[in-house]
């Protein structure tokens, strides 16, 4: 008997158990079952105080992230503005005397307008600050445009599809409203002092939006108590439908219609009979 126990371990472990009896071999399975239950439960309550507490841990600084990533953009905006404005606008935005105007209540729709079109940061005074090639990024324009509208408030821009105005009521309006300055399809003009209108061409919606609602320069401000919102709508979807429009028949002739095309046909057509006439005459 004792040898072949000493041969494998199966029957010894029976022989070492079968020193206790049944009953208690059973206890003690019964036992280590619930230990191991136990240890189950504890570990999932391990798992899940540890993910309470990461959770408590990472949440609130997400939060606390979230709250101030408008100050964040609001923040880099500052630098920008410390950076490329300051010296002509002020500590403040209060603008500084002979250099460059107040930006307190200007809102972000006149930083859009002024930075997206390259007009500011200013390089030299004259008659009129040029459009120029954007030197800020769309981002840091965002960020500029947060900076001065925290500090100075002032008109916003809206946001969406800015064309879904109606097409003849914006070229009502903007007959009444811009064409003494820009031309009767936004072609442009001079003004007095040797300032202009600019042509329209360029303009993307947000641009056309801004310079109504900030009146730059000689242009005067369109609030919205004198176009409303979707008065402007109307205009841009006007002035960009015009400009999206090729000239099927030659020469646009400033697209003022027969009165621009009867004045061509005066002064050359006419021109070129009158040369033939005397021409003619001289031979004679
Ligand atoms: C060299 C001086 C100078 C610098 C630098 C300059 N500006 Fe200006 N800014 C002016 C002057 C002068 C005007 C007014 C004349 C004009 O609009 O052409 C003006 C006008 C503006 C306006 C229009 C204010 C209104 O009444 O609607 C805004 C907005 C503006 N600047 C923003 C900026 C920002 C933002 C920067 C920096 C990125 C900047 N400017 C840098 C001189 C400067
Ligand atoms: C009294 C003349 C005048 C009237 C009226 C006027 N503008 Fe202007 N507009 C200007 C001048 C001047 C500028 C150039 C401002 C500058 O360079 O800072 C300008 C600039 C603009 C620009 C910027 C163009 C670019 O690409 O830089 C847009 C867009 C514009 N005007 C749209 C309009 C619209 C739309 C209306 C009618 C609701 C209008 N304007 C009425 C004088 C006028």
């Amino acid at each position: 008997m004792s040898i072949p126990n000493t041969q494998s371990d199966a029957p010894l472990d029976e022989a070492a158990a079968g020193q206790e009896s049944p009953v208690s071999r059973a206890r003690a399975r019964r036992r280590s079952k619930q230990r191991r239950r136990l240890a189950n439960v504890g570990g999932l309550m391990a798992a899940l105080v540890l993910t309470g507490a990461l959770y408590s841990v990472f949440a609130p600084a997400q939060a606390a992230e979230d709250s101030s990533s408008m100050s964040t953009a609001e923040a880099a905006g500052r630098d920008l503005y410390t950076r490329s404005c300051i010296t002509c606008h002020g500590d403040n935005l209060e603008g500084v005397e002979g250099r460059g105007p107040s930006l307190i209540g200007v809102g972000e729709a006149s930083v859009y307008f002024q930075v997206h079109t390259g007009r500011m940061p200013l390089v030299r005074q004259e008659a009129q600050a040029p459009d120029k090639p954007a030197v800020f990024s769309d981002k840091e324009v965002d960020q500029l445009m947060a900076y001065v509208q925290a500090n100075g408030g002032g008109p916003t821009l809206p946001s969406g599809d800015l064309r879904d105005g109606d097409l003849a009521e914006g070229g009502e309006l903007f007959r009444l409203n811009c064409a003494s300055c820009h031309n009767f399809v936004g072609e442009g003009g001079a003004l007095s002092s040797g300032k202009m209108a600019p042509s329209l061409a360029d303009a993307d919606d947000l641009t056309i939006y801004a310079a109504m609602l900030s009146g730059p320069e000689n242009m005067p401000v369109f609030g919205d108590n004198q176009l409303t919102a979707e008065d402007k709508r109307s205009i841009i979807n006007y002035v960009q439908t015009v400009h999206g429009q090729a000239d099927p028949g030659g020469a646009g002739v400033g697209r003022m219609g027969p009165v621009a095309e009867g004045l061509v046909i005066w002064v050359v057509g006419v021109g070129a009979l009158m040369f033939g006439i005397f021409w003619m005459g001289s031979k004679a």
